[in-house]
């Protein structure tokens, strides 16, 4: 019987390339105050790793949304449960985003942000998994592609857990997962005694 899930990226493997990101965005930003945004739940973790990678004064700033349903006709309804508490005119933004699967999250964020006329706006996603992209969006920083396949860990969930994971896996038996969601449950144990 195959596993339910299998290690996609290892927490080494992040922790170098979340260093790599610091280090660009730490570089393309240099002599400015950089607002990074990002969308909870998700991107928390990332944002949290991230953020210690730059060495310059930055802002962080959270948005919390949530989605009309996994419907085909619902896909890319947002609405802002909490919006921002700063204003971003003239400032530079960096959308933070855990990763982008069809676009259409990021691009609905990127119109709000955009009509807030900051001096800059780019997207660093961690993930990429612009194989099942709709609408149209490269963003500046990625970290990993990402395969048509449902991810978790590092921030990421399968029905709010698993977000604790150090790793991120590929969900390899999605009926199985769905069926009993606590299935990964004893990588959790194992996550912190390695
Ligand atoms: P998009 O609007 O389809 O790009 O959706 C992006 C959001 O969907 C992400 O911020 C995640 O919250 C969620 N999401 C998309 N793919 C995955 C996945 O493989 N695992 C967990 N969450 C995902
Ligand atoms: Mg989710």
């Amino acid at each position: 019987m195959t596993e339910v899930a299998s290690v996609l990226i290892g927490r080494d493997d992040v922790r170098r390339r979340v260093r790599e990101l610091g280090r660009a965005i730490a570089e393309d930003y240099e002599g400015r105050e950089p607002v990074l945004i990002t969308v909870l739940k998700g991107g928390a973790v990332f944002l949290a790793d991230l953020v210690r990678e730059i060495d310059l004064p930055l802002e962080t700033h959270f948005l919390a949304i949530s989605r009309y349903g996994e419907a085909e006709e619902s896909l890319g309804r947002v609405q802002i449960l909490l919006d921002l508490d700063v204003d971003i005119a003239g400032r530079d933004v960096l959308l933070v985003e855990d990763i982008v699967d069809t676009g259409l999250t990021a691009r609905y964020l990127l119109s709000v942000l955009a009509s807030r006329e900051p001096a800059s706006l780019e997207v660093c996603a961690l993930l990429d998994k612009s194989a099942r992209r709709i609408a149209p969006l490269a963003p500046r920083y990625v970290g990993f592609d990402c395969p048509d396949r449902f991810v978790v860990g590092y921030g990421l969930d399968f029905r709010e857990r698993y977000r604790n994971l150090p790793d991120i896996l590929q969900v390899d038996d999605l009926d199985r997962l769905t069926a009993d969601p606590d299935a990964l449950a004893p990588l959790l144990a194992r996550a912190g005694a390695v």
